[in-house]
């Protein structure tokens, strides 16, 4: 068999275009622009690319983006300034801080800081606890952009078995309880998971985010399962040339693609979803400010 390539930039283009048509009604019929606000801490180089990112293609979408760039040595004094003064602000409608933070900052505290109702990352104690409970909230971008292409591809996926690889906050938990609301049979395995082959074997859906990779072999994939790979790894590549790098996933792709129904590229898939899911979280953001 060799699998379905997923599209994850194709769809991305979709959701961007329904996000830019929701945007033009807002203006027009509401004189209402979202805003989203991204903060980013010190100088990490992947760090400045995503928001480099985030910030043209929100304006692309034809929202306001505003970023507030600051030294790596910032006091959490004065980002939590910052992140009041934008609660308070009713020109923007998402907040977002780049993650990783400086060692010296307290992560928990800094998110917990923004206003729930402009967490568009989801990654507010509030909206988790939302989401964990079936209830209305913000949900994180990569995993609502994964749950998008699932739903997609399969229509439904009640009933179906999920492996997720991976228990980070910002993608494995939010994706396995996204997973479990729509009523798949979900399992999370991790570094100290027992037979993780045999385990990953059993799986209708796959979806790989422990950030190690190509961890995952073809033989470890259920003949005609969904593989989503979260990974973005970056590997030296000498056959490109001296010094050259290429991007991989979490999964080895050509031994995966030809057993799976289905698989996400890397790059092309997963990544391109999860910044139009950002833009998405920030119009319904506006949407539900604004009645
Ligand atoms: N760093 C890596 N992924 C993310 C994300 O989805 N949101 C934020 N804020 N930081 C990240």
């Amino acid at each position: 068999m060799t699998a379905k390539i997923i599209d994850g930039k194709e769809f991305a283009a979709r959701v961007r275009a329904q996000v830019a048509t929701h945007v033009t009604r807002l203006k027009d019929e509401n004189g209402i622009t979202p805003g989203l606000a991204v903060v980013l801490v010190g100088e990490d180089p992947a760090s400045q690319v995503y928001v480099r990112s985030k910030g043209k293609m929100t304006v692309e979408v034809g929202m306001k983006s505003i970023e507030h760039k600051l030294d790596v040595d910032t006091p959490e004094v004065d980002l939590l300034a910052l992140i009041d003064q934008l609660n308070n602000d009713p020109e923007i409608h998402g907040i977002l801080v780049q993650l990783p933070l400086p060692k010296h900052l307290d992560e928990d505290l800094v998110i917990n800081s923004i206003d729930p109702a402009k967490d568009v990352d989801g990654f507010h104690i509030s909206n988790v606890g939302l989401l964990g409970t079936g209830q209305k909230s913000m949900v994180p971008c990569t995993p609502l952009g994964c749950l998008m292409m699932l739903r997609d591809h399969h229509g439904s996926i009640s009933g179906m078995d999920a492996v997720v690889i991976g228990r980070s906050n910002i993608v494995g938990k939010p994706m396995a309880q996204l997973l479990l609301n729509d009523s798949a049979t979900v399992t999370i395995a991790h570094s100290r998971t027992k037979d993780l082959a045999e385990v990953v074997r059993r799986a209708d859906i796959v979806v790989a985010a422990v950030g190690r990779p190509e961890m995952v072999p073809g033989d470890w994939i259920k003949p005609g399962a969904t593989v989503i790979d979260v990974g973005i790894n970056r590997l030296d590549a000498p056959e490109k040339g001296e010094g050259k790098t290429k991007l991989v996933g979490d999964v080895h792709y050509e031994s995966c693609a030809e057993v799976a129904g289905a698989i996400t590229p890397v790059p092309g898939g997963v990544g391109p979803m999860t910044i139009a899911c950002l833009l998405a979280n920030t119009v319904t953001a506006c949407c539900r400010a604004n009645g």
